[in-house]
């Protein structure tokens, strides 16, 4: 019997209702498959802790997050405490500390789920997304706070050895998939300096890579071809603010920011990845049991293939994809089931296959 072991950081709002729907799946796919098994450690590292405790991550946490196998998260974010904060004392400092520097965003358009957009059934996409550094660094400051003089930086920071590793991770995945495409996305017209060389080094490694076709698209620009020919792109990658932007226009594109999964990964394995749907608390339905887990669903399938159950990943990816089609679906799909109708209906499923 193998074992995994997972750590849990449901967090706030939805992000409760979600991961325990997914842990649900998870079990029963454990089940069924009667080959592994998990177990989960449920951390209450959320913004709740933080208003009693002033902190999110207690002291030596990060080290006892590092002995499990892969993280399962839900979503940070709290009207009762400023975004910045919430963001950056807990997910950004399990990312960044975890040297989690490859985010990788999947979008499709699953069965039975209706897109907007007109040919959208044809989008394909995998956004890769630079995790550690670029307009998330965190480098900048205030000064004269409160004053009329003030000025507020935020600096992005771009290294030749944080491109170089995001790059060739993308290579990699466009020349592991059929169409083999890879597109660069940037905007190094208006600025020259951190994405210029950004650019630079994205052709120097494609030399090594002479199976890829290759493209580039300006950040701008690249939001309409995915609106109007979303067939021409396959794997897209991006900086840490521009990817975040269009992985949220990918998602509702492909129906909604409900169904869209992410991975945070250490390529390298020398800490663990994390695992999360890529919305977040969503304060305007936190709490009322309609949450749409499906995004929880696939992400969990992506965390199955990352711990090496590529079975038991597909098996749960052709049960979403039954879920979707059946037209069980949650109200931002345009349904009326619950998070508890959708959990349930495809934990029978996975029971009856
Ligand atoms: P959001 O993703 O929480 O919500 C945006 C809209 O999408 C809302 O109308 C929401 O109801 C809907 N939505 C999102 N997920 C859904 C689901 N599974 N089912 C049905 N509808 C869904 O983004 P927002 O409103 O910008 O942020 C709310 C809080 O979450 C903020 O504190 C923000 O900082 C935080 N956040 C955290 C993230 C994370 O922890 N990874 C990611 C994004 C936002
Ligand atoms: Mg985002």
């Amino acid at each position: 019997m193998r074992g995994h072991r997972v750590a849990v950081i449901p967090g706030d709002g939805i992000g409760l209702e979600v991961i325990e729907a997914g842990k649900q799946v998870l079990e029963a796919l454990a089940k069924k498959s009667g080959d592994f098994q998990f177990e989960f450690e449920d951390f209450d590292w959320c913004s709740q802790r933080y208003l009693e405790k002033g902190e999110y991550i207690p002291e030596g946490g990060l080290e006892r997050l590092s002995k499990f196998d892969a993280i399962y998260f839900g979503a940070v974010g709290s009207q009762d405490v400023p975004d910045h904060v919430s963001l950056w004392e807990l997910r950004l400092a399990i990312c960044q500390g975890f040297d989690q520097y490859a985010n990788v965003r999947p979008a499709r358009v699953l069965p039975g789920v209706n897109s907007r957009l007109k040919g959208a059934d044809e989008i394909d996409w995998v956004i890769v997304r630079e995790n550690s550094e670029g307009e998330y660094s965190g480098n900048g400051g205030r000064v004269h706070q409160g004053f009329p003089d003030e000025v507020g930086t935020e600096v992005s920071v771009f290294t030749r050895k944080g491109l170089e590793r995001i790059h060739r991770f993308a290579f990699n995945l466009a020349q592991s998939r059929p169409r083999k495409k890879l597109t660069l996305v940037t905007k190094s017209n208006a600025q020259r300096h951190g994405m210029v060389l950004w650019d630079e080094v994205f052709f120097e490694v494609a030399k090594a890579f002479p199976e890829v076709t290759i493209d580039r698209e300006l950040v701008d620009a690249v939001t309409t071809r995915m609106v109007l020919k979303p067939e021409t792109m396959d794997v897209i990658v991006a900086t840490n603010l521009h990817a975040d932007i269009i992985s949220d226009l990918a998602a509702a594109l492909s129906g909604s920011l409900g169904i869209a999964p992410t991975a945070n990964l250490n390529p390298e394995g020398t800490f663990p990845s994390m695992f999360e749907p890529i919305h977040g608390s969503a304060f305007d339905i936190a709490g009322q049991g309609i949450a749409n887990p499906v995004g929880s669903f696939w992400t969990a399938a992506m965390m199955l293939e990352h711990l090496g159950e590529k079975t038991a990943a597909e098996c749960l990816m052709a049960a979403i994809e039954r879920l979707t089609a059946s037209g069980l679906q949650t109200q931002d799909l345009g349904g009326t089931a619950t998070t508890r109708d959708v959990t349930q209906a495809i934990c029978s499923d996975i029971e009856s296959q």
